[in-house]
């Protein structure tokens, strides 16, 4: 519900949970006077004046610079007084650094505008509303809309903001942020999510200090190392308590988001795209678009958060018709043949899987050129007929007559200087002029910004999905991007080509998915250096991280799933040692920790220990047992290793509290403990649940019966099992 008060000048979004309040200050800029859980109806203006006794005489303006420095903003801009980080720079032909954005006008409307090439939230149920908030700068010559959407099912409000330019002569955007407010500190902590290649979106959890706190890319992507969220939450805030403010962005560049603490304890949150390498040359009549970005508050600490990301990314950002279907159980022959595989091997492969109940092979890196290890062929995208005799229609067919789908990796964006495609183009690589471009695994990348090359790409990436019953994509991105240039690019011009770079991104991807509609994409890169809401646009589902351990995947899985679906996590079964970190776990660990993503395998399951593969076929009824409640529940962080070093614990469960799958896994085993209790969380206190262990011997582990009061507050019984890396599924079931 959204609201404008005319008397207090103050609009008002009211989502299930919380109130977010804009004022219109003094001298028409605009206050961000409130955000947070609901409140009362009342005048919230006076939250805009701390610097004196805020009930005093508002209509007395002091200076400006002591307005702007302290007021608490929603849009902040450059050059003009607020000395904190701005929202929006922009720079005209005086040279001059300086935006000074006034309240002009606003509009309420029901539904929600959609963007140009960009990823952006939809409402299927008609229930959305939006607030178009004008402001301009008369001086430069430009309008600035902000844009906030609110859902009837989600606590998230999706922000972003349109320049428009009436200037006669172009101007340059330096820094264009999607989203940005003010609020009081409170002691707070602020979460991101860091890590590197195989290690991605790791918690980490840190007191704010003074000055800019700042999670970013500059890599052309969103990257392993830093990621596009950011958490403000209160010191005792937990999994289940406390408030929690969190950020995060609809993008897959280059980004910035940030947490600064002023000289008045207030702190200043934004996220956007990064201003880094960033210039827009705005002509005169045109419009820039940011992307979206969206804040949540729970307070209901983290899991609350979760949840509204979880809803919002669920209901209103994946578009694939495989959002709420079983997605097709599938083996990948990365891990089990990297680079050396022909027909045959595949097909030794799909055969034995199929026996097991496996339903799709995935014929990863290598297939095309003459592509024998990551040195060659990217770029020619023609079948390899050394490996593949006959081409691939008969591999497919095969694999078909099995009862098998297929599915094939791309890595369109990149060219080998060993492909012809680099022979033939070597000025569609980017490069700077006189510059040797940087090489990253043996590979360019290739200038997509230019429509001749996304076409001749697109072309061949088609005209082989074309060629025979292909079901699956996966598309891959295994560099980052640097030396930017573009022979496209005029110089003053040049400082668009990142942002460039991510519309072309998409506007391939769009074509792909408008083109073969049933097909399932699955984005990576890298393992997770796309896990990022844009591509959740395009693809139901993001391959988590190139590692497959189940012990570390406990705390790449636990990061991503903070702010995203776990239908949306790629996660597989591999062997052991495994191949990113030569640790040794239970094939049943390894099954239970995918069964919370879109489950797969990873191995040559023709030389899989017997033992082993004996568990496959139960592995897979677990996961159609199961996948709709971890698809379409609500998932609830119970315990985390990383905190107690001891066990991890998360939860899925229905809407309708009924049912419930926990699993547990231990790190290591110790003589001579007790039985821990597990406290879950979220059940209906007055129900009567039964609790059985899916995968365990009945007569060992017979079914309990417990209130969920009891289970919530007293704990259910978990093992310790002999041997460290040990887990277990719990199921609960509400009695009717
Ligand atoms: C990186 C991906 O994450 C892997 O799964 C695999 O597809 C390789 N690239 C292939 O080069």
């Amino acid at each position: 519900m959204i609201t404008y008060n005319s008397k207090t000048q103050t609009f008002r979004l009211d989502t299930a949970n919380s109130t977010y309040c804009i004022t219109i200050a003094q001298k028409g800029y605009l206050a961000h006077s409130y955000y947070g859980a609901k409140i009362g109806q009342d005048d919230v203006s006076y939250l805009t004046r701390q610097m004196e006794y805020p009930f005093a005489d508002s209509s007395v303006f002091r200076e400006k610079l002591s307005i702007l420095d302290f007021l608490h903003q929603e849009y902040p801009t450059d050059g003009v007084g607020d000395f904190r980080k701005s929202a929006l720079a922009i720079t005209n032909n005086t040279g001059n650094n300086a935006v000074e954005l006034k309240y002009k006008d606003f509009k309420i409307t029901d539904g929600y505008p959609t963007l140009a090439g960009l990823p952006c939230v939809f409402d299927k149920s008609n229930k959305a509303q939006t607030l178009i908030i004008t402001t301009c700068d008369d001086v430069l010559g430009i309008e600035v809309e902000l844009y906030y959407i609110i859902f009837d099912d989600t606590n998230a409000i999706v922000r972003s903001a349109k320049i428009i330019s009436h200037a006669q002569e172009p101007v340059f955007i330096k820094k264009a942020m999607s989203l940005a407010f003010d609020m009081d500190n409170d002691d707070y902590d602020a979460i991101t999510l860091n890590g590197s290649w195989a290690r991605e979106r790791h918690i980490d959890r840190h007191p704010i200090h003074m000055g800019v706190q700042e999670a970013c890319s500059v890599r052309g992507e969103t990257s392993h190392q830093e990621h596009p969220f950011i958490a403000i939450l209160e010191k005792t805030a937990s999994w289940n308590s406390g408030n929690v403010y969190g950020v995060n962005f609809i993008y897959s560049g280059n980004f910035s988001a940030l947490v600064q603490r002023n000289q008045f304890d207030s702190l200043r949150v934004m996220i956007g795209i990064n201003p880094e390498n960033f210039c827009w040359k705005l002509e005169p009549g045109a419009t820039f678009e940011t992307p979206q970005a969206v804040v949540t508050f729970s307070g209901e600490g983290l899991n609350g958060m979760s949840h509204a990301f979880h809803d919002l990314y669920r209901n209103h950002l994946i578009r694939s018709p495989y959002k709420n279907q079983m997605r097709p159980i599938l083996i990948n022959n990365w891990e089990a043949t990297y680079f050396n595989f022909d027909t045959q091997k595949l097909i030794d492969i799909a055969r034995e899987a199929s026996k097991d109940g496996i339903e799709m092979l995935v014929m990863d890196d290598g297939w095309f050129g003459h592509r024998s290890f990551d040195d060659s062929s990217l770029g020619d995208w023609y079948v390899n007929e050394e490996k593949l005799k006959g081409g691939l229609k008969p591999l497919v067919d095969e694999v078909n007559k099995l009862g098998m789908k297929f599915g094939i990796w791309f890595e369109p964006e990149m060219v080998s200087p060993d492909s012809d495609l680099f022979r033939a183009h070597p000025d569609w690589a980017i490069q700077i002029k006189g510059r040797e471009p940087g090489m990253a695994r043996a590979q360019y990348v290739l200038d997509i910004t230019r429509k001749e090359v996304r076409d001749h790409i697109m072309n061949q990436v088609e005209g082989i999905l074309r060629s025979a019953n292909i079901e699956y994509v996966k598309w891959d991105m295994n560099r980052q991007i640097c030396d930017v240039g573009s022979l496209d690019l005029p110089a003053d011009q040049t400082g668009e080509f990142f942002h460039r770079y991510v519309l072309a991104l998409y506007s391939m991807q769009e074509q792909l998915i408008r083109d073969f509609p049933k097909l399932l994409l699955e984005n990576c890169s890298g393992g997770g250096a796309r896990f990022d809401p844009g591509m959740f646009y395009y693809s139901p589902q993001i391959w988590c991280s190139d590692d497959t351990d189940a012990i570390e995947r406990l705390s790449i899985q636990e990061g991503t799933a903070l702010v995203y679906p776990l239908s949306t996590m790629g996660a597989h079964v591999s062997v052991c040692p495994n191949h990113a970190c030569g640790r040794v776990t239970p094939f049943k660990t390894r099954g239970y920790v995918a069964l919370s993503g879109t489950f797969g395998y990873e191995l040559d399951i023709t030389k899989l220990p017997p033992e082993e593969r004996a568990m496959i076929p139960g592995q897979i009824a677990l996961y159609k047992k199961f996948s709709p409640l971890v698809r379409e529940g609500d998932y609830y962080r119970i315990a985390s290793a990383c905190e107690n070093h001891e066990y991890d614990c998360w939860m899925s469960m229905s809407r309708d509290k009924k049912q419930a799958l926990v699993t547990f896994v231990q790190l290591y085993n110790h003589p001579n403990y007790k039985t821990r209790m597990i406290k879950l969380t979220g059940l209906d206190a007055d129900k009567i649940y039964k609790i059985t262990w899916p995968d365990e011997d009945k007569e060992k582990f017979p079914p309990i019966q417990l209130a969920g009061a009891t289970i919530m507050n007293a704990g259910i019984p978990v093992r310790r099992d002999w041997g460290d890396y040990q887990a277990q599924l719990i199921f609960i079931e509400a009695l009717p």
